[in-house]
């Protein structure tokens, strides 16, 4: 079992992170299609990846080997201005070539939130070269974080977050009253690899908690992501970065 230490990235600004960011998507990549025939990334919904997709998809990648996924979805119609398929469709699927059998939307249409998660979960379970020792393991996991250390839609002193058995649930979302589906701990914790993508001041006090809390208090959810055979990286600007050392 590895349970090494985050590796820690400071840029500049939200393009030096996009920057280095996809590079860092384009090896992943590479070593996996090379390895298993197939690169299984989850990508992150909010607008930190946006630079990243825009650069993932002027960059010429051969996607043949790809599975996209989503790591959470607003429960929303897909062109809906808050969905997250929609952010990567305009950024990224619209501009490259992808068959359109790998890439793998949460279909908010298929029903109820229970039954929209349950479908996807089986969609994971079913993917080829995916699931691991009884779990979806990704090559790859983009994810970002909110000022109050959720992830993907795994938000504080919600049901979702305490989730250790199914692989996506549906949950409402208090605060922003509003109904997400996401992947659960376990997921994220078996992934090969997770990137988190963070920027802005408003975060800087929840990353230095995140990266240097040392365990104090609750964790929050994005400390909880803690792959046990699989590395964590964290690319920051200078001012998610700005608490760090501190502590
Ligand atoms: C979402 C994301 C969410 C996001 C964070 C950070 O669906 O919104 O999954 O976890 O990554 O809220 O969002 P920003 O990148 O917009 O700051």
């Amino acid at each position: 079992m590895t349970d090494s230490r985050p590796s820690v990235r400071v840029f500049p600004d939200r393009e030096a992170i996009a920057e280095a960011a996809a590079s860092t998507v384009a090896a992943t990549a590479a070593a996996a299609v090379r390895s298993r025939g197939r690169f299984h990334l989850a990508l992150a919904g909010g607008s930190t990846p946006l630079g990243l997709y825009e650069r993932l998809a002027a960059a010429g990648l051969d996607l043949a080997s790809w599975h996209l996924w989503w790591g959470d979805e607003r429960f929303v119609a897909s062109d809906d201005a808050k969905s997250n398929y929609r952010m990567a469709r305009e950024a990224l699927l619209e501009r490259v070539t992808i068959d359109a059998a790998r890439v793998h939307r949460v279909e908010t249409e298929a029903g109820g939130p229970d039954a929209v998660a349950a479908r996807y979960a089986r969609t994971m379970a079913e993917a080829e070269g995916l699931v691991t020792a009884g779990l979806p393991r990704f090559d790859l996991v983009l994810l970002g974080m909110g000022a109050d250390g959720h992830t993907a839609s795994l938000f504080p002193g919600t049901a979702a977050l305490d989730e250790s058995q199914r692989t996506v649930v549906a949950g409402r979302v208090p605060r922003l009253d509003a109904v997400r589906i996401t992947v659960t701990i376990p997921v994220l914790n078996a992934a090969r690899a997770v990137l988190f993508l963070v920027a802005g001041a408003d975060k800087a006090a929840t990353v230095a908690r995140v990266l240097e809390g040392g365990g104090r208090g609750i964790p929050l959810p994005a400390a909880r992501v803690r792959p046990t055979a699989g590395e964590v990286s964290w690319f920051l600007d200078r001012d998610a970065a700005s608490e760090l050392g501190k502590c």
